[in-house]
């Protein structure tokens, strides 16, 4: 049990297991099957969309779902409509809402705004997309379209994530869960368009899989490059992982689009944004993939493609409002339902030692507050800001009880525990805190 406190919604994917996903599979299949049981399973709630970037398809899944349950909705569809117009803060914003709902579902252009805003709210909050970081509803519907047309069979499946990793949150989320539900996962970020290396580390270090190459010669139109990262779990054994050769990736079973995310700066290097043409889909590779987006769509999707059986992101985008249902059922009515509670997400140590959180886009930067932060593994220790995520840069650690510091990797800085731990980047920074070396 995690002595630090814990922050109630969903905020991350990270916050997913198996036994959550298959509960609100099975709740999500029977709101299919029968949906009128459900109309009036949320009488009387009321549920706030706040929405601070444009959306359509998740806010209007989301109202819809809250309809279809019976509750009532409120909404921000519209910042300049609100007194962040003013110059609010969120935190204020959050804790004047938060007293007028049961739920709130919150998109904001700030990378951990939803988990600092639960810290102002005392009702559950589910992310609706936070910058670059996350968006799990998304994830939760991309899975559970995958889960219906795999007959829930994820394990050895192979899926690749194509364009814009390093700012789409979608692909972010969906890595994540991919990979500890046993998927294989091929990187194809556009030239000038990959996510940090300790985000994939994480996810490798986390489920204990392996990072190999494999090649194919329509990566070489999608990357610059015929050579791609996987990564896998290491129970899988092939033989051609013992060759000298980078082997050539037989099949996909399914591919996740994105689209260029202009909105977050990001600008294309290569002439065009990867994508598929009825071309393309012809390849033997192919033959079996599932095609799927987010949407928005641009030019890495064209509409001449709409009809091919494999093309699936509109029934995709159908089972926005069912998975959504049985979000919120989860969060305020679980226990009639047969659903495991939401998982709470640790919400980090306070203890203020370190300077700004080095990501510019986090929300403490904007809020102008300090950023707790969390450890991440265990043999490979990393210090992460609880509410972006962001690598820090921790060299030293310092004890409270002893008033030392030392080494971050030196033994005796793993034996303090961590409500004791005050990390710092430099010496001179734990001198100034008072702190003397220890070893
Ligand atoms: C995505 C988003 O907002 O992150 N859209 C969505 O929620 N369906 C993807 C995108 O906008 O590209």
């Amino acid at each position: 049990m995690s002595i630090l406190p814990t922050i109630d919604g969903l905020h991350s994917s990270e916050a997913l297991n198996t036994t959550f996903l298959e509960s609100l599979f099975a709740c999500a299949a029977d709101i299919e099957a029968q949906p009128s049981k459900y109309s009036q399973a949320l009488s009387g709630k009321v549920i706030a969309t706040v929405f601070s970037e444009p959306s359509t398809r998740t806010r209007l899944s989301f109202e819809s779902a809250a309809h279809r349950l019976g509750a009532s909705v409120i909404t921000v569809s519209d910042p300049k409509s609100t007194s962040a117009a003013k110059g609010e803060s969120l935190s204020d914003m959050m804790r004047v809402v938060s007293s007028y709902c049961d739920l709130m579902v919150l998109r904001h252009p700030h990378d951990g705004a939803s988990r600092y805003a639960s810290r102002y709210s005392n009702i559950p909050l589910v992310n609706g997309g936070d910058g670059r970081l996350g968006h799990p509803t998304q994830t939760l519907v991309d899975l559970y379209t995958l889960h219906k047309k795999w007959g829930g069979q994820f394990e050895g499946k192979t899926v690749a994530l194509l364009g814009d990793l390093a700012n789409g949150r979608t692909v972010r989320s969906l890595a994540w869960s991919l990979a500890m539900l046993g998927v294989r996962i091929v990187l194809l970020p556009g030239p000038g368009l990959d996510w940090a290396a300790s985000f994939e580390q994480r996810i490798v270090d986390h489920f204990d899989l392996r990072l190999r190459w494999v090649s194919h010669p329509l990566f070489a139109g999608w990357t610059g490059n015929s050579e791609a990262r996987i990564i896998e779990p290491c129970g899988l054994v092939q033989k051609d992982l013992f060759g000298t050769e980078v082997p050539k990736l037989q099949s996909l079973d399914a591919l996740y689009l994105t689209r260029l995310q202009v909105e977050r700066g990001a600008v294309s290097t290569a002439s065009i944004f990867p994508g598929i043409t009825p071309e393309i889909i012809e390849n033997k590779l192919l033959a079996n993939c599932l095609f799927l987006h987010p949407l928005p769509r641009c030019e890495e999707l064209p509409s001449s493609i709409d009809d091919d059986p494999r093309a699936i992101y509109f029934e995709q985008a159908a089972n926005g409002p069912i998975v959504r249902q049985a979000v919120f059922l989860a969060a305020l009515a679980g226990q009639d339902y047969s659903l495991l509670p939401l998982r709470s997400l640790s919400a980090g140590n306070n203890v203020h030692s370190l300077k700004e959180c080095p990501n510019e886009n986090c929300i403490s930067r904007h809020e102008g507050v300090a950023f707790p932060w969390r450890i991440f593994g265990r043999l490979r220790r990393v210090f992460l800001c609880s509410l972006c995520d962001a690598q820090l840069a921790v060299d030293y650690i310092g004890c409270a009880s002893t008033r030392k510091f030392h080494a971050q990797h030196s033994l005796t800085a793993q034996r303090i525990s961590p409500e004791n731990m005050h990390p710092f980047s430099q010496r001179t920074d734990a001198e100034a805190c008072g702190f003397v070396w220890g070893s």
